[in-house]
Parts: structure tokens; sequence; C-alpha cells
């Protein structure tokens, strides 16, 4: 008889605090595609890195082709065959694209031990090539766009040639053209007997790809199915165990008329040019556009983290002179952004202060002294509204799933009290049930009066949320469109329509 590729059985995991994992399983047959779904928090990724051996198990066994194994290093899970893409990218930003490929394995010249730099440049442009990129090996990571890198960790994990490949949201930040190329790797792997884990929370994409789906709850394993045959629907109401309205698109708010945001000819070289647009108070306007648009960089212009050549940026009707992030707050922007880890959250630090962070002087007593009781009483109450799964204030963001450590940045920018938000991918790596409750609260601060631009990939949520629309292709502002009008067609015309 044909063994799985991997078999895990009544699996427990304990963290101080919380029982991750309580008598979980899963199995992987060869080339099979194995979506493992579930809310933030459910434990997907923990039952991940116990099978690369980032983690140990507290109970349970683990079994290779009918055998049990120990893993007790993520080296042992390599030579076993088991490779991972890790849903927090993990490459190093001051080496170049190959080093990072090659890192502890570099291959070296005959005399001397030097590394062999040209074969592992070379080595690495074949990798690159294998998912139709044209990269230079030799550029470094920290120049590259969140999707790029994203794609080399892929190839990266695609270099081990497993038998197990576990893929913990690849595609958050990809492009379509790039899914594309993702999905065709796959179905080869597949072909070849490789065994593929795939964690993702776009439900559309699980239908796509995958053969069977593991579905977990809060630390338990609920059911297997197979993919065929089983509405997305049944899948949804057993990763949350209740039913999700879907509501309605807003109706836009009433006669709001006042100017908060108003940007005129933003340019910096090729990356946004001429960009024009207002916002208004109680107004969300989706930005949408291939990955590549120029969305990001114009929003971190914007805020102040990038340059720009040339425009104007009005608050409130009045121009204002941005020079740096500091500048952005001080007038009441707020920027959330795609990439949480580097410009949203200080991994280290205890949840309750990265709340807290950006606006201590609010926690300081009149002796200069920071209010701790205070902290805790705030961002308890975040944790509650947008539901972030923690032990308690006190756990350090990096202990935290991959989506409530998105909430965590959400709840720092609500406490500053921006006039302004520039959400950028608000969503990404967030569940189904908490995607409808951050809806939810951006349909709330719209209500309150903030003005609000989301920068969204996700069609379907611009189409949900945005009172306008504008489009972005290349740099520039290609269409709006009023949130009654804008369909899918329309705004994929327009995000692909060059001038
Ligand atoms: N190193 C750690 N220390 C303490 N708690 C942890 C640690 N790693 C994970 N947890 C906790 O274990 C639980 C499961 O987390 P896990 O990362 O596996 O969730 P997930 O299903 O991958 O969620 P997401 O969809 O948000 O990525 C969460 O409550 C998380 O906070
Ligand atoms: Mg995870």
């Amino acid at each position: 008889m044909l063994h799985p590729l991997v078999q895990m059985e009544g699996i427990d995991k304990y963290f101080p605090g919380v029982q991750a994992l309580s008598n979980c399983q899963f199995e992987l047959l060869p080339g099979e595609v194995h979506a493992l779904v579930g809310e933030n928090g459910a434990g997907k990724s923990t039952m991940m890195k116990i099978l690369t051996g980032i983690y140990q198990k507290d109970g349970g066994s683990l079994l290779l082709k009918g055998k049990e194994v120990q893993i007790p290093d993520t080296k042992t899970a390599q030579l076993l065959g088991i490779s991972i893409i890790h849903q927090e990218l993990n490459l190093i930003p001051d080496l170049t694209i190959a080093q990072n490929m090659f890192i502890g394995r570099e291959p070296r010249k005959k005399l001397r031990f030097l590394v062999d730099e040209k074969k592992m440049n070379d080595d690495t442009s074949a990798l690159l090539e294998q998912l139709n990129l044209s990269m230079d090996p030799r550029m470094k990571i920290s120049e590259l766009s969140v999707a790029k890198q994203q794609m080399i960790e892929i190839a990266k994990a695609l270099s081990f040639n497993s038998e197990v490949l576990i893929m913990d949201e690849p595609t958050a930040a990809l492009t379509e053209t790039e899914i594309n190329e993702l999905f065709r790797m796959i179905e080869k792997l597949r072909h070849n007997g490789v065994g593929i884990v795939y964690i993702s929370h776009r439900m559309e994409e699980l239908r796509r790809i995958s053969d069977r789906i593991t579905v977990m709850r809060d630390g338990r394993y609920i059911t297997t199915v197979k993919t065929q045959g089983t509405s997305m629907d049944t899948i949804i109401s057993l990763m949350v165990g209740r039913e999700i309205v879907v509501e309605k698109r807003p109706s836009l708010p009433a006669g709001s008329k006042r100017a908060v945001l108003q940007v005129s000819n933003l340019s910096r070289g090729s990356a946004f040019k001429d960009i024009n647009f207002t916002v208004h108070a109680g107004e969300i306007v989706g930005v949408a556009g291939l990955m590549g648009a120029g969305r990001t960089e114009m929003a971190r212009a914007i805020f102040g983290a990038d340059r720009m050549d040339a425009g104007e940026v009005y608050v409130d009707g009045k121009l204002v002179n941005i020079r740096g992030t500091h500048d952005a707050v001080k007038h009441g922007i707020g920027y959330l952004s795609e990439d949480r880890k580097r410009y949203g959250l200080v991994v280290d630090m205890e949840l309750g202060a990265n709340i807290a962070l950006p606006s201590l002087k609010k926690f300081r007593n009149r002796f200069g002294w920071m209010k701790d009781g205070r902290i805790e009483q705030v961002s308890g109450q975040y944790v509650e509204s947008l539901k972030i799964k923690t032990p308690s204030v006190q756990q350090k963001a990096k202990f935290l799933s991959g989506g409530n450590q998105q909430k965590v940045v959400i709840g720092k920018w609500l406490h500053r009290d921006c006039q302004i938000l520039i959400f950028d991918e608000p969503t990404r790596g967030i569940d189904v049930g908490a995607k409808s409750e951050i809806y939810a609260l951006l349909e709330d601060l719209a209500k309150q009066g903030k003005a609000i631009l989301m920068i969204s990939s996700e069609l379907p949520e611009i189409l949900r949320l945005s009172h306008r629309v504008l489009v972005m292709c290349e740099g520039r502002i290609t269409g709006e469109l009023p949130g009654e009008l804008a369909n899918q067609e329309e705004i994929m015309k327009l995000a692909t329509s060059r001038h």
C-alpha cells in the first residue's frame, strides 16, 4: 500500500497561556494539494511549524511515509524533504537575492573554499526562470516589492526539491499573473508526486487548486472534505461555526461636501504621475489597480514615508508640507500598511504597547510617567472590539497569528484618532469572519466623518465598501467611478488601460 507522505495524529501544542492545538490531525498524500483553512489563530501555521521542526509538539505522533519520525529542528525537516514558504517574509533585506537563496549552503569553489558567486548567481537565475521571473540575482532584497520578495521565497522553497511543500498564504501579496505562475508550478510539482499543503484565506483559490480541504477551528480539527462537491459556503460555516452575513454596499454619505484630503499633481519618477483626487469627510474612496500600478508608492508619498518630486497635499483645504511621516501624523494622516512587519508592528513589543506606541503622549501622566493601567485598559478595548485572539495585552506581538497582528496594526491607528486614514490592503491575510468585522469598522469610521482612502487588490472588497473608486494603471489614475456604477469589468478595463 502506498503510504501517505505525512500523517499527523493527536497533535497537542501549548504556549504559555494558550493551547494552540488540541488533538489535531492532518494527512497529506503524494501528488495532492491539501488546503488547510480556519480563522485567524485557528492553529494552521502552528501545525505546519511542528511539521517543519520550528516548534516541538507536546503530544501526538508524526509519521512520514508510514514511519514515525522526530523533527527536532528545521535542518532535519529539510533533510526529510519538507520545506515551507512562511506567511511572514523571512529574507534578509541587506543580502542579495542569490545570497538569500543559498544562505547556509553556498556553492564553494574547489580551491580555497571560497563562495562561488558566479555559480550562485547563475543557479539563482535558473530558479527564477522557472517562475518566469527575470530579476538580477545580485539585487538586494530591500530593493524589492513585497510581491517580488514573496516570489523569491517561493523560488527558494522550490530549490530544495522537497517532497512536501508547505505554502502558508503564498499569494497574499501576489498579482494575478504571479498567482497564475505559481499555480502552474504547483500543477507541475503535483504531477511529479510532490505533496503540497496550501494555506489561504482566499476561497476562490482553494476551489481552483486543492484536492482536499482540512478545516480547523480554535486549535481543533474539524473535518477533511473533498474540494469537489463541497460548496465554499459550507467550508466557511465550518470554519467560523456560525453564519456570516454579507451586507450590501453602503449608500453614499448624506450631503458630505467637506474635502478633507486633497492631492494635486503628485508625481515621482515613473512610480506615479499627475495624481489628483479628493476624499471628503465620511467617504471611503477605494483605489483599485493591478499590483505594481503605483498605489502603495503614492500612498507612502502622501504619508511622507517616501519623497515625491512634485505635487501638493491639502488637509482641510490648507496646503501642508509633509517631509516625513512625523508631519503626516501631525496633520492627522494615518497609514496602515500592507507590510505590517516593516511599517506597522514592533514584533518584540507587547500588544498593548504596540497599540499605544504612536500616541504615547496620551499615556503620560503629568510627571511624564507611563500609565500602565491605562495602556492596558485602552488596548483591552481594541482586543475586544477587533476580536484580537490573545491570552492578554501583555503578549508580545510576534506570538500572535498573522491575521491577529494585522488587527493590532489597525487598532494602533484607530487609537491615534486620525481624520484621514489610508488603508493599504487592510484585510490581507485576514479570515472571512474577521474581514466582515473590519468592513463594519471601516464603515463606522466613515460614519464618524473620517476620510478614508482604501487600497485593495480584492475587487469584491473595493465594490463592497467604496463610495467612489479610483483606478490606477502604471502610475496614473486612469478612471474614477461612483460606487454604485462600479463593477468588476469596468474596473479591470481601466486597470489595464495604458496611455
Ligand atoms: N510562539 C508563540 N507563542 C505564543 N503563542 C503562540 C505562538 N505561536 C502561535 N501562538 C498562538 O497560537 C494560536 C494559533 O496561531 P497560528 O499562528 O497557528 O494561527 P493561524 O491559524 O496560522 O492564523 P492566521 O490565519 O492568522 O495566520 C494563536 O492563538 C497564536 O496567538
Ligand atoms: Mg498563520
